[in-house]
């Protein structure tokens, strides 16, 4: 519905057209087209058909504004006049949405900034800016638009060129204090860079702002909906879903019905003949499914060539699965570009540290910020999404797959370019950059951000923070990737939740997901074991860290194996009663969600030896009744569907960015592993009998008695002065080795390790003493440590030395802080070595074990809500008959969960 209204503003009426949707409004917006201050009318596509598409899409009335021109003597500042009295008018008005929105195109960006500026009493929630010109003189004079040309307009607007008002060209403006502004540039434009610079000083005065680049368009690219349709329909799509109420986060499955674990597993039917479908379909049920992942490999199947899509079949496979109540976790099947995609634009492929590229053959092979890539892949999503929207199988969608399990390092020249905007985001000068990444070493100061690259070969170690900002940045490249694909479904299906699987799982570290878990609507993981004594304790510890990733609420495991996998050295099957113990851990740590990789096993292709839900020896098989009996067992288990974890009284941080930085090169040894060290706490807590929360550095750590933060390196102001305060506020810290030495930048804190903990710990290292293989330093306690080691002086009276090195000196130190302590350990121990040393650590902070004195060690204890989980960590049967309501024996890898006391599940 569209109404054209007037509104009375200081220099006399102005037009108005008012779109409303055919809904509830859930947000206003008040649009000023652009015509460079003097040209452009309510009529235009940038003001009309932006108005009803922007309404429409985001269920928003929008407000476009015929703000008086710059011709017959009009000047600076009467459109801004105008469009303040509009924003005036609307914000008034009680009639419409609380969530408000100001943006225009162009010039009208600029004119919709500028009331912003203004509008202090009644702020906007969000600019929407279209390749704004918000600059002059603008930073770069690129082709096609003169100088003179600017000028003129420029001269047209405000009468002069020199002297200008800040809020004529906002960018020259104070802009702290705007509101998020979602940014959508058009890619070949003159007036690019005016974008781009308003984009980083919106973000350096603190305010978020996000763009969106549209590929293959020039300056102005909304009035033209006709020449490029798709990237019109991109960027209105891009505001739209910013325009839209915020959807509540987390969210679960779209569907009906009482709360219940799912199950089930990534189904590929692409793979089979279509007779298979049916006889799926089918075994499904009777293994008890409810859920598949589905087309994650598809897109060749489903866009045989460009922009040809074929969706019948997949039409099918939904029909049928819904037929059988199976829900579809459905894949946007960008993972693995097909081949036409990659013999037309083989510059999507990515390149390695080395310069070598990565060709097709397995799966993604794409780069991540590779802008034709990106085309690609969001037009497909498009399609998908509004072929099943309304599909009612659709439960969720699954975006991508494990984004960066083969592509996260690009080192191309996409990646390049991207980079270098990344770095100009975060530094904003090359000063800054130069100052933070220490360029005065070796001659590598830079002049001009085009001549920063990738960390890619070099003949030596490459510079330490160039390094990390590229692990950040590649983190955060294919997070955007995400976003990307998320604001397209978001937009389509605003109803259905969009999550992607991570991967917490062994060493994998190259995603920083504490930071990606924000943005999805829940947490998915994918996790398979690595043999090894700590295998077990590895996938508690993973369970843990994803259960805590958004708050001990419930998430969802996408994948994990029956049995065997195919890509370790030796691929060793599942002793039985492992695959409904690996299962129920998850469970045990929040997993609503039991999913496998795959349904059916492969005939062809590179997983045919992986394990799956339905093996090549059929439905009579060990492994289809096993997954059989955990279906059954899942269903007796709905009453824990929903519950958080319940906290315990321990938590073992992780610290992505420490992570990162601890295993960089040059380093006193090359052998540290981050996660082996934190997973040793976490065996030696299980053999204790006490329960640990796995937590992101992020995390409130107040509510914890005891917190461990292993090799906690890099430890930026502000993260040593939480720990401070938590210390002095009674709690407990202990750190290891290498903690404390660096901050945000990878520069080293002075005057002596542990760097920024040394007053927090009282104790001062002036060189560490890595190990070398084999070799062990024997300690008072009886055990003795490895991999390190470290000449540690005292230098604070409150310090007490636990344990010392048996050739002198202390290993093992705790400083009495207030009510709380602060502890270090020198040294690695290994998981029996910490064993020896934990009571020492748990009993100042009065942590004690909940399980029987005869169940530590062999029985791991995981609490939600009223249901306790336990789990047996032997591979013998253990008496359970110290606890209440259990049954006599816990089989040998068997979990008996207590739903409530006196009832085993
Ligand atoms: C995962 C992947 C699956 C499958 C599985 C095999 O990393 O997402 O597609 O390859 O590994 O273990």
């Amino acid at each position: 519905m569209r109404a054209d209204l007037e509104v009375t503003g200081p220099h006399g009426p102005i037009p108005v057209r008012v779109y409303e949707p055919d809904g509830a409004a859930e947000a206003v917006l008040v649009w000023a087209h652009g015509g460079g201050f003097r040209h452009g009318d309510l009529d235009m596509p940038e003001a009309d058909m932006v108005g009803a598409e922007l309404s429409r899409r985001a269920n928003a009335v929008v407000v476009s504004v015929g703000y008086r021109l710059a011709v017959d003597g009009v000047r600076y500042p009467v459109p801004i006049d105008d469009v303040h009295a509009v924003w005036t008018w609307v914000t008034a008005r009680t009639d419409l949405p609380a969530r408000r929105a100001i943006g225009g195109a162009s010039a009208g960006a600029a004119l919709a900034v500028s009331a912003a500026l203004r509008a202090t009493a009644s702020p906007p929630d969000l600019l929407l800016l279209a390749y704004p010109f918000a600059h002059f003189p603008t930073p770069t004079l690129g082709h096609g638009r003169t100088l003179e040309n600017i000028e003129d307009m420029v001269r047209n607007y405000v009468g002069r060129i020199s002297d200008l008002p800040a809020d004529a060209l906002p960018g020259a403006a104070r802009l702290d204090g705007l509101p998020p502004a979602y940014i959508v540039l058009s890619e070949s434009d003159d007036l690019r860079p005016s974008g781009e610079l308003l984009e980083r000083q919106l973000r350096e005065a603190g305010v978020p702002a996000e763009s969106f680049l549209a590929p293959g368009t020039t300056h102005g690219h909304l009035n033209r909906p006709d020449d490029v349709p798709d990237a019109v329909d991109a960027s209105l799509g891009f505001f739209a879903a910013a325009l839209r109420a915020p959807r509540q986060a987390p969210r679960w499955l779209r569907r009906d019905g009482e709360p219940r674990i799912e199950f089930g597993a990534d189904y590929n039917p692409e793979q089979w003949p279509r007779e298979v479908w049916a006889d799926d379909v089918r075994a499904m049920r009777e293994a008890g499914v409810t859920i598949v992942s589905l087309g994650i490999f598809a897109w060749a199947r489903l866009e045989p060539a460009e922009r040809r899509y074929d969706f019948g079949w997949l039409d099918e496979v939904m029909d049928l699965l819904h037929a059988a109540g199976i829900l579809v976790d459905l894949a946007t099947p960008t993972a693995s570009p097909p081949p036409w995609l990659t013999t037309r634009h083989p510059e999507i492929l990515p390149v390695d540290r080395d310069g070598r590229t990565v060709w097709p053959g397995a799966r993604q092979h794409w780069r991540p910020t590779s802008p034709v890539f990106r085309e690609h892949a969001l037009r497909l999503v498009r399609a998908l999404a509004r072929r099943y929207a309304d599909h009612p199988a659709l439960a969720a969608w699954h975006v991508n797959n494990e984004l960066g399990c083969h592509n996260v390092h690009d080192y191309s020249d996409d990646a390049a370019r991207a980079f270098r905007g990344w770095l100009r985001r975060r530094y904003t000068t090359l000063d800054a950059l130069n100052a933070a990444w220490g360029t005065d070493f070796w001659s590598q100061r830079y002049g001009e951000w085009e001549q920063i690259l990738p960390p890619r070969y070099a003949n030596g170690p490459v510079n330490p923070t160039q390094q990390l900002d590229f692990k950040r940045f590649s983190s955060d490249a294919l997070k955007e990737h995400y976003l990307a694909e998320r604001r397209i479904l978001r937009e389509i299906t605003p109803d259905v939740p969009v999550t992607t699987n991570f991967m917490v799982a062994g060493p994998i570290n190259e995603m920083n997901y504490p930071d990606w878990a924000a943005e999805v609507d829940f947490v998915a993981n994918d996790h398979y074991t690595r043999p090894g004594p700590q295998s077990r304790d590895e996938l508690s510890f993973s369970a843990n860290l994803c259960g805590n990733l958004i708050s001990g609420r419930p998430w969802f495991l996408m994948e994990h194996s029956t049995s065997a996998v195919n890509w370790q050295p030796v691929n060793v099957p599942k002793l039985p009663g492992e695959l409904a113990r690996d299962s129920l851990t998850h469970v045990a740590h929040g997993a609503d969600g039991v999913c496998f990789f795959q349904w059916r096993q492969s005939r062809a292709g590179a997983e045919k030896f992986h394990s799956a839900m339905l093996p090549h020896a059929g439905t009579s098989s060990a492994i289809f009744a096993a997954v059989t009996d955990l279906g059954a067992r899942l269903r007796s288990l709905s009453g824990v569907a929903g519950l958080a974890r319940t906290p315990s009284d321990v938590a073992v941080v992780i610290d992505y960015e420490s992570w990162w930085a601890a295993e960089q090169d040059s380093h006193p040894t090359d052998r540290l592993r981050y996660r082996d060290e934190a997973l040793d706490w976490y065996t030696a807590l299980l053999d204790a009998g006490v329960r640990a929360d796995v937590v992101p550095v992020s995390a409130d750590l107040t509510g914890y008695r005891l917190v461990v933060a292993p090799i906690l390196h890099l430890v930026p102001a502000a993260l040593r002065q939480r720990l401070e305060e938590y210390a002095a506020g009674g709690g407990h810290l202990v750190t290891t080795y290498f903690s404390g030495i660096v901050d945000e930048f990878d520069h080293a804190w002075l005057g002596g390790y542990p760097g920024a903990l040394r007053d927090l710990l009282g104790i001062r290292v002036e060189e560490f003493a890595p190990l070398l293989d084999g070799e062990s330093v024997p300690l008072s306690t009886g055990t003795s440590g490895t991999l390190w080691s470290e000449r540690v002086e005292v230098t604070d009276p409150a310090v007490t030395v636990l344990a010392a090195y048996a050739g002198g000196g202390a290993a093992v130190t705790r400083r009495a802080v207030g009510a709380g302590s602060a502890a270090y350990i020198s040294t690695r121990l290994g998981p029996q070595g910490l064993l020896v040393i934990l009571d020492e650590l748990l009993s100042p902070a009065g942590v004690v074990s909940e399980l029987p004195p005869d169940l530590r060690g062999k029985v791991e204890l995981a609490v939600r809500g009223p249901v306790r989980f336990l789990i047996n960590r032997t591979a013998e049967p253990v008496e359970l008959s110290a606890v209440a309501g259990a049954p006599q024996t816990l089989p040998a890898r068997g979990v008996v969960v207590l739903l409530s006391p006196g009832t085993p599940g």
